[in-house]
Order: C-alpha cells, then sequence, then structure tokens
C-alpha cells in the first residue's frame, strides 16, 4: 500500500538498529540506546527541507559566505511517555530546540487518546514543529495531540515516528493531510488491542523497564 503522507527512511542502519529493537530479548538498555541512535537519523531525514540562508562568516583563514538555518529555533513535542525516547535522540542532533510534552494515554476500552498534560513553548507561528511518538499505531493519539497542537497555529508541523501502521498513517491522512510522517518501517497491521503487528510491543515499557 503507498502512503502518500508518508516517508520511510530507507538506510541499512536504521534497518539493522530497528531489528535489534524489535527482538524480545534486547535489554532496557539497549532500547533506549538504540531508539536514541536510530531517532538521531529519523531526524536526518525529517529535516532535510529545513531552509537555509546565507551569512557571512570570518573561517581561521579566510571570509566566506556560509549556509546556517533560517527561521527561528525548532521546536520538537513528544507526546509521553514514549516520545520522551525519540526526544533525547533528535536534541543531540538539534541541541538547541525548544520543547514541548502533550501527555496522552489510551482508554484500554475505546482506544480513544485521553489529554493530561499539555506544554509546549509559546509562539509556535513561525516555527516548524515536529512531534515524536515511537509507535503510531490506531493514530488516534497522533491525531488528538496534532488536533491540539494546531490551536496554538505552529508554522510547519512534522510527525517523526519509529513504526507505522497502516490504520495509524490512514487516520493521520484522513485528519491531519498538511502533516508529513517519517518513521523507520510501516508494519502489517494492528492487532484487536491496538498494538502493532509484528512491531516491538510496548514501546514505554520497553523503554523505562516497566511492566
Ligand atoms: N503502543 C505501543 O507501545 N506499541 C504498540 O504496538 C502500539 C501502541
Amino acid at each position: 500500500m503507498q502512503f502518500p503522507n508518508c516517508t520511510v527512511v530507507d538506510h541499512p542502519l536504521v534497518k539493522h538498529k530497528l531489528t535489534l529493537m524489535r527482538r524480545a530479548e534486547t535489554s532496557t538498555a539497549s532500547f533506549r540506546a538504540l531508539l536514541q541512535e536510530i531517532s538521531l537519523l529519523l531526524a536526518y531525514e525529517a529535516f532535510r527541507d529545513l531552509k537555509l540562508r546565507e551569512e557571512e562568516i570570518q573561517t581561521p583563514m579566510a571570509k566566506m559566505v556560509a549556509p546556517v538555518l533560517e527561521g527561528k529555533k525548532l521546536v520538537l513535542v513528544a507526546i509521553l511517555r514514549a516520545g520522551q525516547g525519540i526526544l533525547d535522540g533528535m536534541l543531540q542532533l538539534v541541541p538547541s530546540a525548544r520543547v514541548g510534552h502533550i501527555g496522552l494515554y489510551r482508554d484500554p476500552e475505546t482506544l480513544a487518546a485521553v489529554e493530561y498534560y499539555y506544554r509546549v513553548p509559546g509562539q509556535l507561528a513561525d516555527r516548524d514543529v515536529v512531534v515524536c511518538d515511537p509507535m503510531l499505531a490506531t493514530g488516534n493519539s497522533a491525531v488528538a495531540a496534532l488536533s491540539r497542537l494546531k490551536r496554538n497555529k505552529p508554522g510547519s508541523v512534522r510527525f517523526v515516528c519509529l513504526l507505522a501502521s497502516p490504520e495509524g498513517l490512514m487516520n493521520l491522512r484522513e485528519h491531519h493531510p498538511d502533516v508529513h510522517v517519517y518513521t523507520a518501517a510501516i508494519d502489517e497491521r494492528l492487532d484487536e488491542h491496538g498494538y502493532i503487528i509484528p512491531g516491538l510491543g510496548d514501546a514505554g515499557d520497553r523503554l523505562f523497564g516497566t511492566k
């Protein structure tokens, strides 16, 4: 199936690290480290079209005109709690980014997203915002987070996840066709509990060693 709203980051390092993360026997420490490493690679692709402007600088040898990022600092928004794992990796690449958090949990009966926390930097109007959550499963949390965020009128919004399901991508496309998704892989389907199959299990539990 084709998803025009999604870029699958096609790179041997991403594929290899994702396989290690999927393995049930991978330790919490390794899972955490791998998520950071992979997130950095996803961020590299997600930020590919950031606008540049020219600036005159002085190297130790000569003056030159060199490219620098145009516009205000990026804003990274983690959907709690597992989004924090992606955020940590992305911050290694863009350490000056501003950071927001959106707390959502999934109602186990309805699988609907319920908001319990919202704190993002002010004045998003001319900022590029990246929302992160490792698992785009039903897409309900992502849709709710993006709807809430758009009330603050961000300049642009992208979504970065580790794994996406076809159902989640379709849900996101229906509700937020302007938001492009960057992911390491699109898996087969969801199970009856809204988990991605084959997936990697509960990303939050594996990241924080809970359960
Ligand atoms: N959240 C997870 O952590 N894993 C899934 O498979 C789906 C949602």
